[in-house]
């Protein structure tokens, strides 16, 4: 298959490279990701899989549902304020919100994968129904999942609101910026008396 003159082994090695950049999905140099979630708020286990996720692929979206059937305690802009005071130090990190099928958003992106992160067996079924589903949807489309650190396996949104509701201690749990967040929602719900 090589030749044996350089030139020639030179030609072979950019015929090559251009077949392997003929694989990459079309109008797109390199790979994008959406990581899709309702990030009520972010926690540090959603970050964590933000820093694996930004060393993985070429450009990573983190995507915020915007679903106000769900009751989220905060709004979509509030989530997408909150994810962006936080991944300011990933250069290829963008925030973005949606509302619809996801698959669909990715479409808009150009996005060839959707990225998510098990914690636990307990997260697997749920995964796996949405990962068909949205295969079902778009074979095109790949679910990757990736593990956070495990400090952060018992994590979640839903958790770190009650515990704090409650007066627990969530530092650690959630970035410093979102835990301020949570302080002034509280105590603007306290004052509504909610
Ligand atoms: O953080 P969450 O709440 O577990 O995220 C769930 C999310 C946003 C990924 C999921 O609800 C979703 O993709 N919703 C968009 C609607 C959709 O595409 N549904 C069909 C495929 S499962």
């Amino acid at each position: 298959m090589f030749a044996s003159r350089p030139s020639a082994v030179f030609a072979t090695i950019v015929a090559i490279i251009s077949e392997s950049e003929t694989r990459l999905p079309r109008n797109s140099r390199g790979v994008t990701a959406i990581y899709p979630g309702s990030f009520d708020p972010i926690t540090n286990g959603h970050l964590d899989l933000i820093q694996r996720g930004s060393r993985l692929f070429d450009r990573l979206i983190v995507s915020v549902l915007r679903n106000e059937t769900k009751q989220p305690l905060f709004s979509a802009q509030e989530r997408m304020a909150m994810l962006n005071e936080v991944v300011g130090r990933y250069p290829n990190v963008a925030v973005d919100s949606f509302a619809g099928l996801l698959v669909d958003h990715a479409g808009t992106h150009s996005a060839t994968v959707l990225l998510r992160g098990i914690r636990a067996i307990s997260d697997y079924e749920y995964e796996l129904q949405m990962a068909l589903m949205n295969r079902r949807l778009n074979p095109g489309l790949e679910t990757v999942f990736l593990l956070a650190n495990e400090a952060y396996s018992f994590i979640s949104s839903r958790l770190v609101k009650e515990v704090f509701a409650l007066g627990g201690n969530i530092s650690g749990l959630v970035p410093p910026s979102v835990e301020a967040r949570l302080k002034r929602r509280m105590s603007q719900l306290k004052r509504k008396g909610a």
